[in-house]
């Protein structure tokens, strides 16, 4: 965890650094209103916005948001171009503002095969705020645990083959080091919106030891009250990274 930022509110030792969520419910949210789910998708686009500039108020510096899987490729072919439109739409009117506000945005996921415009417009968001500071947000577009850790493996094959790398050097520090998420800390928090509970193979390398707060709501009505909800069970968990707990203080079994 780094340290808390000068003149920064936040309690270092109970705010998580990094959290990750997984928006989920765009689709009951729509269904519920006799909505097309589009609706429930836009809603969604409107709760993320709102959720960017909580992220900030409440003192978390990396922001990661599940956005389109792998797997959803899957949906119907209207869904599937709404959903893109939706990115593409997100960037182009937000861009600006997020640049302004200091966000940096980074984006994980496998970039082969995505519509050049697309590809390039997170070329755009990537490039024009890689120096700010204020707040990374990580957009996982096309994204999906399991081929990102075997589209690392290959790379990592590959660099063996070539002699660049010793196969005993792999540590898992050194495989860290190939994920899309290179350089991003683990996120400490996981939030899941309407009421499911499972990841849905979402930084499944990386959430290891992550807390996971699950919350009942859809994901278009995800307010800064529910963000803080979750920030206050994170901050009431104890967290043993599969340690114990220090002399004096009830141990458990390692987990
Ligand atoms: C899950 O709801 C949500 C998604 C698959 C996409 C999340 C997308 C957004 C919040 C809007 C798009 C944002 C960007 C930046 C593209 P669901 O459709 O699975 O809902 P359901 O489980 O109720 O059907």
């Amino acid at each position: 965890m780094s340290p808390p930022r000068c003149g920064d509110e936040r309690d270092a030792m109970t705010t998580p650094e990094h959290v990750a969520i997984i928006m989920d419910g765009n689709g009951r949210w729509a269904k519920a209103r006799g909505l097309p789910r589009v609706a429930g998708h836009r809603a969604g686009v409107e709760a993320l916005r709102k959720t960017v500039r909580a992220a900030s108020d409440l003192g978390v510096g990396w922001l990661t948001v599940y956005a389109f899987s792998s797997e959803n490729w899957s949906r119907p072919k209207s869904e599937v171009s709404d959903l893109m439109g939706l990115l593409k739409l997100f960037i182009r009117r937000d861009l600006a503002e997020l640049h302004q506000s200091g966000v940096r945005v980074r984006v994980i996921g496998d970039r082969v095969g995505l519509a050049p415009d697309i590809a390039s417009l997170l070329d755009e968001a990537e490039s024009l705020t890689a120096e700010n500071r204020a707040l990374n947000l990580v957009i996982a577009f096309n994204y999906g645990g399991r081929d990102e850790i075997v589209r690392a493996s290959r790379r990592i094959a590959e660099a063996v083959a070539r002699g660049s790398l010793e196969s005993s050097a792999v540590t898992a520090e050194v495989f860290a080091g190939f994920l899309d998420t290179a350089g991003i800390p683990d996120p400490d928090l996981v939030i899941r919106t309407s009421g499911e509970q499972r990841m849905s193979n979402f930084l499944p390398w990386q959430s290891a030891y992550s807390e996971l707060v699950f919350l009942s709501c859809y994901w278009p009505d995800f307010t800064q009250e529910h963000f803080a909800d979750a920030l206050r069970q994170y901050a009431a968990r104890e967290r043993r990274f599969g340690g114990v707990l220090p002399r004096g203080v009830a141990q458990g079994v390692a987990s």
